[in-house]
């Protein structure tokens, strides 16, 4: 079989950090094991491990498992001198991989502990992420702006809830609210009674809620006052609150965008280094008419539009199943055929999304254990969320990748 994976699976994949590396050297292992090579040494894996890794494939993956892993730690359980494995509880003694891939998809774990378990491995996986994406402001990696050409549209609602899916998935993320007409972050997180903290007069700390770092315009001024900031002193008041939040390292930074395709919208597009716009619309011609400008305004600046959320899609009644379409049937997803644009979710009206959000509980956490092979509660809205967080992150991926990287390879072989 050894050489069967030789001839077939001679596979070469990209690695931006190999540094940490562990080569398991044991002996009694080698015989049926295959080499992983990495940057810094060999990791022998059980060869039927490595077969695994070798042919996992999922939906989520923008790219089979083989030509993604980064980096691949291995340690042995340990053995007795019969060669019997000990599986105590002692932490020495426990089996364990480490894969490091390059783009969050800690969904794939329940499908690949499976596949693993299936040939023998008892013990823990972990999966690590490192996005080979450089910097492109201060400590943050992406930056992706959610917006609406229209307000009401469900902007705020969509931006939290995406920003909790992407941290489900591994990627380290933040949420600006920049709404200065109506910040509802703190709403929607359960944030009402932050107030901001500054520990040098010039920075401010970001807030935290479920995992995301958080700040908020609300934090810091009454929003009776902001609305009458005209548009210049609106977008370099939202530009300082970027620049002086202390953010920490960050994947993804999501931006609740005002409403609007004005000077406010344009000035962070063009002062901001992007990755890009997520559009949020109502099927509704007025909301289309909006959401067709800012497709426009952000090709105009160069940002590209990563995909359009058609929101309130649909009115599923919730007794009799039938689906009613208030707002107009498609509008959104024949917008974003016009224009060439990724469709990355039809989100239903639904009375659940507006409570929970209202009681600062958003319904993305209903999938809180993706992690997890039992995870049956599952929201279908929270899986509509995640649904768009992958695509979202794919596009990023191949955002990076497109531009070359330095690499080092990671080879799989038995000799
Ligand atoms: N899909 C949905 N189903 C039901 N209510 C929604 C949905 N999306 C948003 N809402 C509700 O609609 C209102 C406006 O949404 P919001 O996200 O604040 O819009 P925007 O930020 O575009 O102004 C809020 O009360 C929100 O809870
Ligand atoms: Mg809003």
């Amino acid at each position: 079989m050894l050489s069967w994976l030789k001839q077939h699976f001679k596979h070469t994949t990209t690695a931006v950090d190999a540094a940490a590396q562990t080569p398991v050297a044991d002996p009694a292992l080698t015989a049926d094991a295959l080499a992983v090579a990495t940057a810094s040494g060999d990791v022998f894996l059980p060869a039927a491990y490595a077969k695994v890794l070798q042919h996992f494939t999922d939906a989520v993956l923008p790219q089979p498992l083989s030509a993604l892993l980064l980096a691949v730690q291995y340690r042995a359980p340990a053995t007795d001198m019969a060669g019997h494995c000990h599986q105590d509880n002692a932490q020495s003694a426990t089996e364990w991989l480490h894969l490091t891939l390059p783009i969050a998809a800690a969904s794939i774990k329940p499908a690949l502990l499976t596949a693993l378990q299936a040939v023998g491995f008892v013990g823990d996986l972990q999966l690590d992420y490192q996005d080979p994406a450089p910097r492109r402001h201060r400590t943050l990696r992406h930056i992706v702006l959610v917006a609406s050409g229209k307000g009401g549209v469900g902007k705020s609602t969509t931006a939290v809830n995406l920003a909790l899916a992407l941290s489900q998935q591994g990627a380290k993320v933040g949420l600006l609210d920049a709404d200065i007409y109506g910040p509802s972050v703190p709403t929607l997180l359960g944030l009402t009674a932050h107030k901001a903290s500054s520990p040098d007069e010039k920075h401010i700390h970001p807030a935290e809620a479920f995992g995301l770092a958080v700040q908020s315009i609300g934090f810091l001024v009454d929003p009776a006052n902001a609305t009458v900031w005209r548009g210049p002193m609106a977008s370099q008041a939202l530009l300082q609150l970027l620049n002086e939040t202390l953010w920490p390292e960050l994947d993804i930074l999501v931006v609740d965008m005002p409403p609007g395709t004005g000077d406010i919208q344009l000035t962070m597009a063009q002062k901001l280094p992007v990755s890009g716009a997520v559009i949020v619309t109502t099927p509704q011609d007025v909301a289309l008419c909006d959401a067709q400008k800012a497709i426009h305004m952000f090709r105009q600046v160069n940002i590209p539009v990563l995909g359009l959320v058609e929101n309130m899609s649909f009115y599923q009644c919730p007794a009799c199943g039938h689906a009613d379409h208030i707002f107009g049937c498609d509008g959104g997803s024949e917008l974003a055929q016009r224009h060439g644009v990724a469709v990355l979710a039809q989100l239903p009206l639904l009375a659940d999304i507006r409570q929970r959000s209202d009681a600062g509980q958003p319904i993305a956490l209903d999938l809180n254990n993706i992690t997890d092979p039992a995870h049956d509660s599952v929201h279908p809205v929270a899986a509509l969320y995640q649904s768009i967080a992958i695509q979202l992150l794919n596009t990023l991926y191949y955002q990076t990748v497109q531009a070359p990287l330095a690499t080092t390879a990671v080879v799989f072989t038995d000799d």
